[in-house]
């Protein structure tokens, strides 16, 4: 989605600002711009009439475009740009469609003001006839351009720009995180956020970087302000001050990311998520790492040990997410129930913010999250706790605004995860989840034998995934080229393979854009039948579970109707073989844990369709990495 960067300092801020945007580029965007703050010395007769005095104006400059990063780089390359002070944006559009004009920044009705904007400001029609009535046009269709010219009334009125910003803030409903320059104020960038994240990273010799996501700035420091909801900074070359957008002034602590620039470079492979699915086996071991006591069949979550009571007494649990860390809460759904047999709700996080759910204080909320900025989620959350529950949050990104917001929670550990399609992060996910099962299990039911056979087996899980990435990659590419010209495809699962079957079509239409549909294989007689003919590859994930019968007999169902079948199944299985066109072998291990294995060639096998038909695959159309809207 949007992103946001910002630089104030001694260096030409152009290639700072470029890179910075490059490094938000996964996010997902379809446009991009920057606004700056040149310097134009000039020469003025003195009274006397007979020296000249040099001073300085400023001048502001935008550039922007429909189109990628470079597209921008090519224009700022061939106007060479001087500046020590910038905003930079990628835009992904909400109100108007992508086109120049629509980019950011966009300026105020005096030109003097330029505004970068992540979120929507949901009352800008109002406020828009409002400006028309007192003479203002606007040239673009965002919500954006509204701000701005707002802002711009306030700064006209002869208010300075931190409290043109801070007045206009206070008329918008909506959610924002901004930065603002002004011509007339070369020195400082002003930013706020509500709703969208906004962090200020502190540089060496008085610079200062503003940015949506700390990818855009680790470049050049680890030392950060996260701003909060409803708070606004001013940042300049002699400091950073903040105060909240009701003007209370306030201090915030400065904090050190722990993130490697290796982190987020493709190290060597062709694309992010190639590299991101092949970091499975390390970011799965990272996620138990330190967490799992073998011996008493146990597990510690650090983060949760203040709510172990509110845990053990819990009636119910809630699972809420979106996408791709809706299906792991689906999982652990199966999980915890299967094994700490405590009732488990999971929802989408956009169904339950608005449908009045019932919720009370002796349910316990989980929110999951890779980015933990997703505003749907976060609503959720918002929600829960309103009406009593406890909130956790189960996230990969440090500091991220779910991670504050949720009473206590569990960090995945996966390292920043670049490309819009999720995998890492989902076997993450699963881990904790495992972890958690293991946990509330032995709170209750579960036998220190069993808890300690569990944890044995999901120590192995990292080779097992390992084994499957080695022992499948060429054999799915061969898979991948038969089948990528396909207009459609299903994926069956059943139990504890049913999610992984919705993941595995997710992941497909995702990157591939091929129509994909995810089913519990018992279903598929009530429907997606019609649908299987000669045309119709259908991946069914068949690992020998207590429903692997059930599962050979829907195998035998498509084949009847002449549908090409990939099964995915455990190594070993012979009979398999003699009913499936292909078939992908995982190594075995308990059904619990198969989701663990079964989903990574279900990756790879999307990975490899999409660079067949030669897709964008780490910056798919029309998605973002992190959905801060609603
Ligand atoms: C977007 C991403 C998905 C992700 C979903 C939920 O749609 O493209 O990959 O699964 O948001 O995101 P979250 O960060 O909350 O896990």
């Amino acid at each position: 989605m949007c992103g946001i960067v910002g630089y104030v300092g001694n260096r030409e801020a152009t290639p700072i600002l470029l890179s910075g945007l490059k490094r938000l580029e996964y996010r997902g965007y379809d446009s991009a711009g920057l606004a700056l703050l040149e310097e134009l010395p000039r020469a003025v007769s003195t009274s006397n009439g007979h020296s000249a005095e040099l001073v300085t104006s400023t001048r502001l400059i935008i550039e922007k475009c429909k189109g990628k990063v470079t597209d921008l780089e090519e224009i700022a390359a061939n106007k060479p740009l001087h500046s020590t002070i910038g905003i930079g944006h990628t835009r992904w559009a909400t109100h108007g469609a992508p086109s120049d004009v629509n980019s950011h920044p966009h300026t105020d009705q005096n030109d003097k003001i330029a505004i970068i904007h992540n979120g929507i400001i949901e009352n800008y029609a109002h406020i828009r006839d409002r400006l028309i009535a007192r003479g203002h046009s606007f040239r673009s269709e965002t919500d954006t351009e509204v701000l701005a010219h707002l802002i711009g009334e306030f700064y006209s009125q002869n208010h300075n720009l931190t409290e043109s910003v801070r007045l206009a803030l206070n008329e918008v409903v909506g959610a924002f995180g901004i930065a603002v320059i002004a011509a007339d104020d070369p020195n400082e960038i002003v930013c706020a956020r509500k709703g969208s994240p906004l962090v200020i990273g502190v540089g060496n010799d008085n610079e200062y970087f503003v940015a949506s996501d700390a990818a855009a700035i680790i470049a050049h420091t680890r030392q950060v302000i996260y701003l909060s909801d409803n708070e606004m900074a001013t940042v300049s070359r002699s400091g950073i001050k903040t105060r909240t957008i009701s003007n209370i002034e306030i201090t915030k602590p400065v904090e050190v990311i722990d993130m490697e620039l290796e982190a987020i470079e493709k190290g060597g492979f062709a694309h992010f998520m190639l590299k991101e699915i092949h970091e499975q086996p390390r970011t799965i071991t990272d996620a138990m790492r330190g967490r799992v006591i073998e011996e008493e069949g146990n597990v510690i979550l650090g983060g949760l040990q203040n709510h172990l009571k509110d845990l053990r007494r819990a009636k119910r649990l809630i699972i809420t997410a979106c996408g791709t860390s809706f299906h792991a809460g689906l999982i652990g759904k199966y999980m915890i129930e299967q094994y700490a047999r405590v009732p488990v709700e999971i929802e989408y996080a956009s169904e339950f913010r608005y449908r009045n759910p019932i919720v009370d204080d002796e349910d316990v909320m989980f929110a999951i999250s890779q980015s933990g900025e997703t505003a749907d989620t976060l609503a959720a959350i918002r929600e829960g706790k309103r009406k009593g529950s406890l909130a956790l949050g189960i996230v990969n990104v440090v500091g991220s605004t779910i991670a504050r917001e949720s009473d206590a929670g569990v960090y995945i550990h996966a390292g920043p995860e670049i490309g819009v399609a999720s995998t890492k992060a989902f076997t993450s996910q699963l881990t904790v989840l495992a972890l958690l099962t293991i946990m509330l299990g032995r709170m209750r039911h579960l036998s220190v034998v069993d808890g300690r056979s569990m944890i044995r087996e999901l120590l192995q899980i990292p080779d097992k995934v390992q084994q499957t990435l080695d022992s499948t990659e060429r054999q799915i590419t061969e898979i991948a080229e038969i089948f990528k010209d396909a207009a459609n495809f299903l994926y069956l699962g059943r139990g504890y393979n049913y999610p992984v079957a919705l993941e595995g079509a997710l992941k497909l239409k995702e990157i591939s854009y091929i129509h994909a549909e995810g089913y519990p294989a018992a279903e598929m007689k009530h429907g997606p039948i019609a649908l299987i003919d000669e045309n119709m590859p259908v991946v069914v994930i068949a690992p020998q579970d207590d429903v692997y019968e059930k599962v050979l007999s829907n195998i035998q169902e498509v084949r009847a109707r002449k549908g090409h079948v990939i099964a995915i199944a455990t190594e070993g299985d012979e009979k398999i073989k003699e009913l499936a066109e292909q078939v992908i072998f995982i190594p075995k291990t308990l059904p619990v844990f198969t989701p663990l294995l079964s989903v990574v060639p279900l990756q790879l096998l999307s990975y490899y369709i999409a660079t067949a038909r030669g897709c964008n695959v780490d910056q798919p159309r029309n998605l973002a990495k992190s959905v801060t809207v609603e």
